[in-house]
């Protein structure tokens, strides 16, 4: 088999076999395959696409190229969630202990903050003395016994992704469905759940814009794990403004705290009982969504969530006590009010800007080797479609410097717009898509 056949028949818009697929990926992962051949195809397939069984074959064919997760010797049906990304978006934090204490076992692989938008991993390690790194033998143990543990993605877990992502990065084929599908569900496959859940976002602060894109990437990944074998389903959601009202690492564990305890902001409480639901109903905890439902709201309500995230965060060594007393986060030096400049309501969030706000205030990291300042973010006194009155504070940022913190604000400022009228209500659940189909919600 040669390379150059293989990138023809690509460029010719033609399906590649399964073979050829794996020969690319195979040559690719040991380094015999170069770079330039790798980029040609990644553009050829930008171009012309893939159909679902070539799309379903990459996945696999990258999912095989390092470790596979074997959670078989963890009793229990294992469920996976995961979201394409977003701005506050701190749901796992909520949805692992939630699923857990509706009887899913969530042992799951979690990624670090990628450009604008914050990681699950960066997060929980913002909690004092909470280690994200466990030998196979204690994760499958903390598992077992809680019901749920979190782990950081081993760099053995899909090693064809991790240097597939880091080329089209910077060859401009990042956005291609097929591409992103396999990228997405070649790590979660390796990840090794029985279930898996997807929260596709879409709006101004994902990576999807439009809604059509949005449940064109469900339908993609849900017909991957349907050909691999795994149950999976998506949900589209809304991220055209940043969900709930904290952006940044320990700011976003203490809201995720709140929640559990009860109280903590509406679309958050909402977004993450429904994503437990679903996966307690894919798990058949329940035996219908509706019930689901109702159990995950009774585990929320009766203390069985804050109880199990506590259990966790023990088990992995950080201190549960930060559940109730958010004063033992780490706390930025230094904060800075962003005040309303007319009345009005807040009628647009840029939300892609309001991440990279969190970024220059020390949340995220501009470069791979930046360290974070757990205690740096953003706490939003007003919401979409809030009304303000001028001088009344829209938020506040929270950094280490003065510098950093002027910084912050003056693009937080920027990335909110007051207008005369309030805006259009958006929903926060779309679409949700299984292996039956896309039912619009
Ligand atoms: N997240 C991924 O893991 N891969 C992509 O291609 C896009 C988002």
């Amino acid at each position: 088999m040669h390379m150059y056949d293989i990138l023809a028949k690509k460029r010719e818009g033609l399906a590649l076999s399964r073979e050829e697929i794996e020969f690319f990926i195979r040559g690719f992962t040991a380094g015999e395959i170069p770079d330039y051949q790798a980029s040609a195809l990644l553009m050829a397939i930008c171009i012309q696409g893939m159909d679902e069984r070539e799309t379903a074959d990459l996945t696999l064919s990258m999912a095989h190229s390092g470790e596979m997760a074997d959670l078989s010797q963890i009793p229990g049906i294992k469920g996976d969630k995961h979201s394409t990304g977003g701005v506050g978006d701190k749901t796992t934090l909520i949805v692992g202990p939630l699923a857990a204490a509706c009887g899913v076992v969530v042992a799951k692989m979690s990624g670090r903050g990628l450009g604008y938008t914050g990681g699950t991993i960066d997060k929980l390690e913002s909690i004092p003395g909470f280690s994200t790194q466990q030998s196979p033998q204690r994760f499958a143990q903390i598992a077992e016994e809680v019901g749920v543990c979190i782990v950081g993605q081993s760099g053995e877990l899909a090693p064809a992704d991790k240097k597939l992502y880091a080329l089209r990065d910077v060859t401009a084929t990042v956005e291609s469905i097929p591409l992103i599908a396999s990228s997405i569900m070649s790590k979660k496959l390796a990840g090794g759940s029985d279930c898996i859940l997807l929260d596709v976002k879409t709006g101004s602060g994902a990576f999807m814009k439009t809604l059509e894109e949005s449940v064109q990437l469900a339908q993609a990944m849900v017909s991957i794990g349907a050909r691999a074998g795994r149950k999976t389903a998506a949900l589209i959601t809304d991220m055209d403004h940043p969900l709930g009202r904290a952006v940044g690492n320990a700011l976003e564990v203490e809201e995720a705290c709140q929640v559990l305890c009860g109280e903590g902001p509406g679309d958050l409480r909402a977004l993450s009982v429904e994503l437990a639901a679903w996966m307690a109903w894919m798990a058949g905890k329940a035996p219908s969504l509706e019930e689901a439902r109702a159990l995950a709201e009774e585990k929320l309500r009766d203390g069985s969530a804050l109880e199990r995230f506590c259990r966790m965060v023990q088990a992995q060594g950080g201190d549960p006590s930060v559940a109730e007393h958010p004063e033992r986060l780490p706390k930025a030096a230094v904060s800075l009010a962003v005040l309303a400049p007319k009345d009005g309501w807040l009628c647009r969030v840029d939300t892609r800007e309001v991440g990279r706000a969190s970024v220059v205030l020390g949340a995220g990291r501009e470069t791979r080797e930046s360290a974070l300042d757990y205690g740096a973010g953003i706490r939003f006194a007003k919401v979409l479609g809030d009304p303000v009155r001028q001088g009344e504070p829209l938020g506040w940022v929270y950094a280490s410097t003065e510098g950093r913190a002027q910084e912050g604000a003056r693009l937080l400022a920027g990335a909110l717009e007051i207008g005369e009228r309030p805006p259009e209500k958006r929903p926060l659940f779309y679409a949700a898509i299984t292996e039956k189909g896309t039912q619009r919600l």
